[in-house]
């Protein structure tokens, strides 16, 4: 096949990845448009198997028997509450498939031309880097998801500053490679030095922050791979990995907005490390806390007019989805109004609780984002908090000295009353009170969100 006609076929899936990106913006479509990327993928990868002659056809067809058989049997295997660490462990595959393609081209190239072209050079030395960068940092963040290693911030000091003169170093050296100093060796410094500075950027970061991380660690798999299209002259590459590179810089944004965090303090501020001292400025303890049984509760619920439940990352610990939607059925068939309002960040990854709804087959209209969700909080009769705690924390609003002040929050407090189900009084990712648990409002339901929604659909069936 010759190039061009296999550059006017990889136009096929270059459009099936931009309409793929475009149907998995809203939970209605998102498998559709899975299914459209997946497929517009076998196109790419039959037209580069065709492309590259009947002389690598085994090759292929090998690599593509283990990766695929893998990725199958993985995702069809993970948990919900184990996707972030999965989307790592194959983000950093492709971060490190980037930086083997320099490797191989570099290897290829030399002999060849004896002289390589500078642009040639730069993409070589550019995606061995960040490929590298991208290959260990996700490997360290799934170990620590996984809790191969400690979730915990790992720090020392100096630390931001060898990290900067290890980086300024290896862009040295990659300057050095392109300006025509190629030995091989000056390829294997950078990407084994981008691999051990992506080890030490993401090791300072706390675990819980990881899916800011991965995000991140994203848009540079992105870039590298798109880089590595023009080492290949290959523009399904230079289209996808710009696609990722981008939509992954963007919701890397979007995390840090909706967390009130900049991108710097994700990054560089060590947050699980705040917690001694986030304890002692939270504004919460000292009141009293009013535990309730799942019969009062059912009650409260089967009299309201209007319920909001504010599901959290303990409805995806407990797996309560179901559950939750049986009993939001059962209140409707009571005549009672339901809806559920969703906080950005809630959960551990973007879209968490959409996921875990759609799972449930929530109907979408009854799904209201944050922005629609907290003007209905004040003709709310019970709002019921499942598994949530930080994105209904009042001191975000209130208190100065909290680590999350200014982060966005679901106004529960606005509302009637306050159910919260949760198992005890421990603290969510932030590490910290929360002052909703002892608001007058509020009483607390607590166990495993599964068995108290289990019961309180009993109760309100008795009601
Ligand atoms: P969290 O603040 O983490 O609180 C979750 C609560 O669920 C905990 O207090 C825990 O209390 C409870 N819980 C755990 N297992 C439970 C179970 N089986 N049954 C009942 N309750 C259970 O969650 P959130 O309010 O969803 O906030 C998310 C946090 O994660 C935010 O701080 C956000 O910034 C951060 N974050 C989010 C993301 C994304 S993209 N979503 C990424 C990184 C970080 P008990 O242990 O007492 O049960």
């Amino acid at each position: 096949m010759s190039a061009k006609v296999a550059d006017l076929l990889y136009l096929i899936p270059i459009v099936t990845f931009i309409l793929a990106l475009r149907f998995l913006s809203n939970p209605a479509h998102a498998r559709k448009g899975n299914q459209i990327g997946a497929a517009g993928m076998l196109v790419a990868i039959a037209v580069t198997w065709i492309r590259a002659g009947a002389g690598s056809w085994w090759a292929l067809v090998i690599a593509m028997v283990i990766g695929g058989g893998f990725g199958a049997v993985a995702a069809r295997k993970v948990r919900m509450t184990a996707m972030p660490q999965m989307v790592a462990l194959f983000n950093g595959v492709g971060g490190g498939a980037a930086a083997l393609i320099a490797l191989a081209e570099l290897h290829r190239v030399l002999p060849e031309s004896g002289r390589p072209h500078i642009d040639v050079l730069v993409a070589i030395a550019l995606s061995g880097l960040i490929g590298a960068i991208s290959f260990a940092g996700s490997m360290i963040a799934f170990a620590k998801l996984q809790e191969l290693i400690g979730g915990r911030p790992i720090t020392y000091p100096g630390q931001n500053v060898g990290n900067i003169v290890l980086l300024v170093a290896l862009v040295v050296f990659a300057i050095t490679l392109s300006a025509g100093l190629q030995d091989q060796w000056l390829l294997w410094v950078v990407v084994i030095g981008g691999a051990a500075f992506g080890i030490l950027f993401v090791l300072p970061i706390g675990g819980a922050d990881m899916p800011v991380v991965i995000s991140l660690l994203n848009a540079f798999t992105g870039l590298a791979v798109a880089i590595g299209g023009f080492e290949l002259e290959n523009n399904v590459l230079i289209v996808a990995g710009m696609l990722v590179g981008a939509s992954g810089t963007l919701l890397t944004m979007l995390m840090g907005k909706a967390m009130n965090r900049s991108i710097g303090n994700l990054l560089f501020g060590a947050f699980g490390k705040v917690t001694a001292e986030a304890a002692a400025v939270a504004s919460g303890d000292g009141g009293t806390v009013r535990s309730a049984s799942a019969e009062d509760v059912a009650v409260m619920l089967a009299y309201a007019q209007k319920v909001v439940f504010v599901p959290g990352y303990g409805l995806a610990v407990a797996q309560a989805q179901h559950d939750v939607r049986q009993l939001a059925d059962l209140l409707e068939s009571k005549g009672v109004e339901v809806s559920y309002a969703i906080h950005p960040v809630a959960g551990r990854m973007p879209g968490h609780m959409n996921v875990l709804l759609a799972e449930a087959n929530v109907p979408y209209p009854q799904l209201k984002e944050m922005d629609e969700a907290n003007p209905e909080f004040t003709r709310t009769d019970v709002a019921v908090v499942v598994g949530a705690n930080d994105v209904v924390n009042p001191d975000a609003r209130a208190n100065q000295g909290s680590p999350i002040y200014g982060m966005p929050i679901l106004n529960v407090d606005d509302a009637q009353a306050v159910v919260v189900l949760k198992r005890s009084m421990n603290p969510g990712f932030a590490g910290i009170e929360n002052p909703l648990f002892y608001n007058p409002k509020t009483v607390m339901l607590f166990g495993d969100a599964k068995e108290s929604i289990t019961k309180l659909v009993a109760d309100v069936k008795n009601v």
